[in-house]
């Protein structure tokens, strides 16, 4: 088997797949209330596209899958997205992130296809904040998913939440108190200048040591040792087992370890979230003029390519960033 292997010696194994752009809520860190700016729906890949790539990328080493939007539990056919995704030979670890407004009815079927486990977003603990953040009222909704999701044993469960200064900051501790009473497994991620709307200001952004310097007074935190390829520092709240995570993608990136490739909506292959350039693959399934087994082979190519052209990190503290021209919903969380 060849491996994707980039110029830094880091193994790519995983790849988290966006299933659409499109969304039910509004986070305003992720996109503008009033954004419209869709992908048609011809040019998302259909799920047989899909399926064609994962297996050349399963081939090339890839062993996980994590599935994202946009919301992808709006793909119509997302239940069987994730049978034939653990059907394909060499099935790979499958998990989902997703803002649980649809987990209440799909989180048994989701189960029942193979979906081992799903990460939720939520950023507060309060309705009436829920909707000022995601200009949606729609905070029971995410608790019933929640609910429907722990029924189901897509465990264990992990919440992503963001703190937005003078936003909801002042809800980390609560946040991880609850979270241990639900029995989820919180992590909280460093907002990053991904959103369509430009919302993001590093001089105010909530940082990593913030929100360690939140909890720290209230729980006794501990590193766990083990951090591998994840981007998340983790800590044993109060002696463990619990932990409470945070991903410090801005302050203190993790570019090193990075194992992770992303395929966009419209099949696009990126190396990076912030990746200035993406490799067409939806164009090499649908060009006519060639055969399957040349589709194949540029594909593969196209996966080696990419890998190679993976920077050693996202470079968001150079002063010669440029925030990418997609926002997090098109490239996929
Ligand atoms: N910065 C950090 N996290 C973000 N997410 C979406 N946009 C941003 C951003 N600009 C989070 C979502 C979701 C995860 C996939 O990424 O809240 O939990
Ligand atoms: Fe939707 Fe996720 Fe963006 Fe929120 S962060 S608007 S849930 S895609």
């Amino acid at each position: 088997m060849t491996q994707l292997i980039d110029t830094f010696g880091r193994v790519h194994r995983d790849i988290r797949v966006s299933l659409t752009d499109r969304c039910n809520l509004r986070c305003t860190y992720c996109m503008p209330h009033d954004f419209a700016a869709w992908m048609p729906s011809d040019e998302l890949l259909t799920t047989d596209e899909l399926m064609r790539i994962l297996s050349i990328g399963i081939e090339l080493g890839i062993d996980e899958v994590r599935l994202t939007g946009g919301e992808p539990l709006l793909r119509p056919d997302i239940v069987d997205i994730v049978a034939r995704i653990n059907a394909l030979p060499n099935p790979p670890k499958l998990s989902l992130t997703t803002n649980g407004l649809r987990l209440a009815a799909l989180a048994q079927p989701l189960k029942d296809a193979g979906l081992e486990r799903v990460n939720v977003s939520l950023d507060t603990l309060s309705p009436q904040r829920f909707k000022e953040m995601t200009f949606r009222d729609r905070f029971d909704d995410v608790l019933k998913g929640l609910k429907a999701a722990r029924d189901a044993d897509l465990t264990p469960i992990k919440i992503n939440t963001v703190l937005m200064p003078g936003v909801n900051d002042d809800e980390a501790v609560a946040l991880v108190k609850w979270s241990l009473d639900e029995g989820f497994r919180l992590r909280f991620i460093e907002q990053m200048p991904l959103d369509a709307g430009g919302v993001w200001d590093r001089k105010t952004m909530v940082t990593a040591d913030d929100i360690f310097h939140s909890l720290n007074p209230v729980f006794s935190l501990s590193p766990v040792p083990t951090r591998g390829s994840a981007p998340a520092e983790e800590f044993y709240i109060n002696g463990g087992p619990e932990t409470v995570g945070i991903i410090a993608s801005v302050t203190r990136p993790f570019c090193g370890a990075c194992d992770r490739l992303r395929l966009t909506a419209d099949g696009q292959l990126r190396s990076c979230l912030f990746a200035t350039k993406e490799m067409d693959l939806r164009g090499v399934l649908r060009d006519e003029a060639m055969s399957d087994d040349q589709k194949t082979a540029e594909i593969e190519m196209r996966f080696g390519k990419t890998v190679l052209s993976k920077l050693p990190g996202h470079g968001i503290n150079d002063p010669s960033f440029i925030q990418p021209d997609r926002p997090m919903s098109a490239i996929g969380g």
